[in-house]
């Protein structure tokens, strides 16, 4: 019998804090740097962000969304036997975020790392979950992902501090007869690996290079744009699917212009993508688990749905995951 992964259950986590643009553009003026809320609203689509307090990790809010998604899903935490969090924010440079996660949870023996592909990295530990579960290898996963971009932005930078987030968004995949996830596809050009990068490490007990996330707008503007359209046909088709068999499209919540652009190349009407970028900035990858969580708690994704998950960002990295809820 065909082995299949299926999506049982989605949570959730943000930090307390709500800053708005208007906070932000006067906690900005006092540093010397100008923008607006209308700037801001304008090119990107923003209106606000959760941030996290100094003492929360990104663990932390992975392992109050996991703790949701179990619930969601009804399963105990002692079920799951893989656990990977995408992040590129982890708690320490090791263990990974992951493990950290699995002992929030109070369990120990299944398998648990991270993946590091930045924005795209939601999609891309979807993926290897539903191939892990497909081949035998897991049998109930949390995909997770968790960031803390606050702590890698340039706050003397507006081009980039005015975009992101914090937060957490999870899954529970789980064998099943019937197919859950219809098809993925993750694609990457390292050759691009300078137009988004936090080019910092720690050596010596000190930190090398630069801490500090940055990024050619324009060029990756361009890119995801490009790479959203690409990869949402291709996953389409190896579905044996069109376009029109898609409910909701969650493209990764970077900037309102691409998800935009994305929606009027792919033919498909604004109202069938799910926007939460005004809402939480760009959390990197959390922001489809949490689009996914937002739009299946307010009923709009419904069992039967067929849903296109996209992730873009740093490495240059992509990716798409076609699931039937
Ligand atoms: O998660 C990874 C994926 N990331 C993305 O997908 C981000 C993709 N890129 C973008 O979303 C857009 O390129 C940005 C929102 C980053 C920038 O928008 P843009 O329309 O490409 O603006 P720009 O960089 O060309 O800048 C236009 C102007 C510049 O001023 P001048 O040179 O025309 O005088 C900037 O200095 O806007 C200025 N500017 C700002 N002004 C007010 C840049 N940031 C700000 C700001 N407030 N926060």
């Amino acid at each position: 019998m065909q082995r299949y992964s299926r999506i049982v259950g989605t949570g959730s986590a943000l930090p307390e804090r709500i800053v708005g643009n208007a906070e932000l553009s006067r906690e900005l003026a006092e540093r010397g740097i100008e923008t607006t809320d209308a700037w801001i609203v304008e090119r990107t689509g923003i209106r606000q962000r959760h941030l996290a307090a100094p003492e929360v990790s990104s663990s932390m809010l992975g392992a109050q969304a996991a703790r949701a998604a179990l619930q969601a899903a009804g399963l105990s935490a002692d079920s799951i036997d893989l656990i990977i969090v995408a992040t590129s924010t982890p708690d320490y440079v090791f263990p990974s975020a992951a493990c950290l996660v699995q002992k929030a949870l109070g369990v120990a023996g299944g398998a648990a790392f991270d993946v590091q592909a930045v924005c795209s990295g939601f999609v891309y530990g979807m993926a290897t979950a539903d191939a892990m579960i497909r081949c035998g290898m897991a049998t109930r996963a949390l995909i997770i992902g968790a960031e803390v971009f606050s702590r890698i932005l340039d706050w003397n930078d507006r081009g980039t501090c005015v975009l992101f987030g914090d937060g957490a968004g999870a899954v529970v995949l789980a064998a099943d007869e019937r197919p859950g996830i219809l098809a993925s596809k993750l694609h990457a050009d390292g050759s691009q690996e300078h137009i988004l990068r936090t080019a910092g490490n720690v050596r010596g007990g000190g930190i090398t290079g630069h801490p500090f996330l940055t990024m050619d707008g324009q060029a990756v503007f361009k890119l995801a744009v490009s790479v959203l359209d690409s990869v949402a046909r291709e996953t389409v088709a190896a579905a044996g699917l069109t376009l029109a068999d898609v409910d909701w499209l969650i493209p990764h919540q970077a900037n309102i212009r691409i998800l935009h652009a994305t929606a009027r190349k792919l033919g498909l009407p604004f109202e069938r993508v799910v926007v939460t970028l005004d809402q939480h900035a760009n959390t990197s990858a959390a922001s489809v688990p949490l689009a996914l969580d937002v739009a299946v708690r307010d009923g709009r994704i419904r069992p039967g749905h067929r849903v296109l998950m996209e992730g873009v960002g740093g490495g240059f990295t992509w990716g798409a995951v076609l699931a039937e809820m």
